[in-house]
């Protein structure tokens, strides 16, 4: 069934396989707070299920795309009182679980699309997406240490993960901001774009990814992101698994096609670009 949801600070629009979520607290710079997380939480199951997302872009409403914790309604209303004390433990919960364990574990490719502010909190989701993309004028920062706190949540960890030991150190202990070049000399991003051209370029890769096999895309960044963290023996073996799962679970037979359009039929060259899907009947 289609998802179509009316939040209050989330928008979410569809076309052509591309649905877009929009954190949607522009005069608040999208600062996270606590109802804001659940809307998250309930946005992101949904998409997982949802038969017309084939590629998910995450944004921001005006000037930002997220100044990170909302630092009013998340920790100064919550913390340390004891009558909010489980919506405190429910909304750490929702947001945890949207912006790391779903995101990163998303069964569609996602994009992350930078149009602005980027603090703090918000590089979890950041680091979360499988790909980024910023425009040359976005600002990020590790502000945390401005504020008197360490880079929590899981965002010490996002860094580690996606940049070098020397950069995640430099930018959590000075707190300095810096911008979409400095992002992408880095690896924190894919590329930076002139403003003007963020958002051409970040559809041109979701309508590219929209168009190639999704059990395989699936299963591809399942296996990049599962052997992080595992042995070469336990990964080789892993790997061979997932491409038996693989060959189950995808309902057009990829591996089958793709060898036959190329060796058989010479219809295209994997080496430059996928093999041509053929519709499913009726569609
Ligand atoms: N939490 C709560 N409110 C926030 C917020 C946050 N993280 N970020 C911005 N806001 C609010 C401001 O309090 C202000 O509210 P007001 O209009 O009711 O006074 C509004 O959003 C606009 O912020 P302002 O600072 O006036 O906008 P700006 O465009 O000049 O600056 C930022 C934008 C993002 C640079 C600045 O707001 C900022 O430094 N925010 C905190 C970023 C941060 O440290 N985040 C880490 C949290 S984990």
């Amino acid at each position: 069934m289609s998802f179509q949801p009316t939040y209050k600070n989330v928008l979410v629009r569809k076309e052509d396989g591309i649905t877009t979520v929009t954190l949607n607290r522009p005069e608040k710079r999208n600062a996270m707070s606590p109802e804001l997380e659940e809307e998250m939480l309930d946005c992101i199951l949904n998409l997982e299920a949802d038969d017309e997302t084939l590629v998910l872009v995450l944004t921001g409403a005006g000037k930002a795309w997220c100044a990170g914790m909302d630092l009013d309604l998340f920790f100064r209303e919550l913390e340390g009182n004891p009558a909010n004390a489980a919506k405190h433990v429910r909304a750490e919960w929702a947001g945890h679980q949207w912006k790391w364990h779903r995101l990163y574990n998303f069964p569609k490719p996602t994009i992350a699309m930078v149009n602005g502010y980027c603090f703090g909190g918000a590089f979890t989701q950041l680091v979360a997406c499988d790909f980024a993309i910023a425009a040359d004028s976005a600002v990020f920062g590790l502000s945390e240490v401005n504020w008197g706190v360490i880079p929590g949540g899981l965002v010490s960890k996002a860094m580690n993960i996606a940049v070098n030991y020397r950069d995640a150190l430099y930018y959590s202990i000075t707190g300095k901001p810096f911008k979409g070049p400095e992002a992408a000399r880095m690896g924190l991003i894919n590329e930076s774009v002139p403003d003007e051209r963020l958002h051409d370029e970040v559809m041109n890769l979701a309508r590219h990814l929209a168009a190639m096999n999704p059990e395989t895309l699936r299963a591809t960044k399942q296996a990049v992101k599962a052997t992080r963290d595992m042995t070469v023996d336990q990964a080789h073996e892993y790997l061979i698994a997932k491409n038996g799962q693989l060959a189950f679970r995808d309902p057009e037979g990829g591996y089958k096609q793709g060898i036959s359009k190329f060796i058989d039929a010479k219809a295209y060259r994997p080496g430059y670009e996928p093999y041509p899907r053929e519709k499913a009947e009726g569609a």
